[in-house]
């Protein structure tokens, strides 16, 4: 039996002659160049770098030469496995760049492709600017009050001075929920304003009272840029001894400015309510109003009037108070330029983002 390092066996050094290596070499070059990826390349590698692999067994076979022939071999063996090696980098280095080229091509990111992306709820302006104001007067030491939007006609109209044959009666057009009937001295309306609250919070508390009553109120007008059946409005009330109409313009002004900014100027224009006396509107001016500079009726208010204060059993001759009432949509409008109050109803859900008012 002979064995592989037998020197005088012919067969045992066939991979050593320089035909086998060159062609080996060659193998090798056209094997890997013919692998398509880094996957295919490392599958084959072994059959041209393992143990088997014919430059591998032509390195054993020199153990079998004639000490003289050793170290040419050994020369030629080297350069056919260096050659190998040199072409598995070479092939294995271009499918890698390919494959890096490919994830590249592949996950490219079209950023102007439309998403599937939901739209982040956000909460309404109206909302966020109520809240605002009951924010304001809490920080002044009033308190927030709530009410029922159906009320009996008594709590918005007769307690504040607004008789059935009052003509305020008709001018305030109003949703009616139930005729006046026996055991029910009035009929249910939808608050017209958010006044009534002045009369719950005078029936249910002693004075001083400091209250704040943000709220809905509705009224029979048509859907327009400016109206809506439904809006809002921050109603104010205040009654305690030695309260003058100076408190009245103070509480107004600061309120104005914590809305529209410190810059803005306020005036007080005589007007008509039956519950206050004297009563007036409030105008604000609005310096970079879009339309130009101008003053912009924001709200009434006035002194409560003492028959208010008496039908709701508090002396008017101990007591005296002031009371507003502002409109809310109107402020949203105002503070972000809404031209047109449907946008505010509509319940497109990027109204709130366009004004910048997410939180
Ligand atoms: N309630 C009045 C309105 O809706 C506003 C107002 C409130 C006026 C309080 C005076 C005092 O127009």
């Amino acid at each position: 039996m002979s064995y592989h390092n037998d020197p005088y066996d012919p067969k045992q050094v066939a991979y050593l002659s320089p035909e086998a290596l060159e062609e080996a070499v060659a193998d090798a070059r056209t094997d890997f160049a013919a692998a398509v990826d880094l996957d295919a390349l490392h599958k084959i590698k072994h059959r041209h770098l393992g143990d088997k692999a014919p430059v591998m067994l032509a390195r054993r076979e020199i153990g079998a030469l004639p000490p003289a022939a050793k170290s040419d071999a050994g020369k030629r063996v080297n350069a056919a496995r260096l050659a190998v090696n040199a072409a598995y980098d070479e092939r294995s280095e271009v499918l890698a760049a390919e494959a890096a080229e490919r994830v590249l091509r592949e996950e490219t990111v079209d950023v102007t492709l439309p998403t599937q992306r939901r739209m982040r709820g956000a909460r309404h302006p109206i909302t966020l600017m109520a809240d605002g104001i009951a924010d304001l007067f809490i920080a002044m030491g009033y308190q927030v009050n709530e009410g029922p939007e159906i009320e009996p006609e008594w709590y918005n109209f007769d307690a504040l001075n607004i008789k059935p044959d009052h003509p305020a009666r008709t001018m305030m057009d109003t949703f009616y929920v139930a005729a006046a009937k026996a055991g029910r001295d009035s009929g249910l309306v939808l608050r017209t304003h958010t006044s009534s609250l002045q009369i719950h919070s005078m029936l249910n508390q002693e004075p001083p009272i400091y209250a704040v009553a943000p709220g809905r109120v509705y009224r029979t007008d048509e859907v327009d840029a400016t109206h809506s059946p439904v809006f809002h409005q921050a109603e104010g009330l205040v009654v305690d001894k030695g309260i003058t109409m100076a408190h009245l313009k103070g509480t107004l002004d600061h309120f104005a400015r914590a809305m529209f900014g410190s810059g803005v100027k306020t005036r007080l224009r005589p007007s008509y309510f039956p519950f206050t006396e004297p009563s007036a509107e409030l105008d604000v001016w609005f310096e970079a109003h879009k339309d130009g500079p101008r003053w912009i009726e924001w709200g009434g208010c006035g002194m409560v009037n003492p028959r208010v204060l008496s039908a709701c059993g508090i002396d008017p001759h101990v007591y005296s108070g002031f009371a507003f009432g502002m409109g809310i949509d109107r402020a949203v409008m105002l503070g972000h330029d809404v031209g047109d109050m449907r946008d505010m109803f509509d319940g497109d859900v990027r109204f709130p983002l366009a004004l910048g008012t997410e939180r």
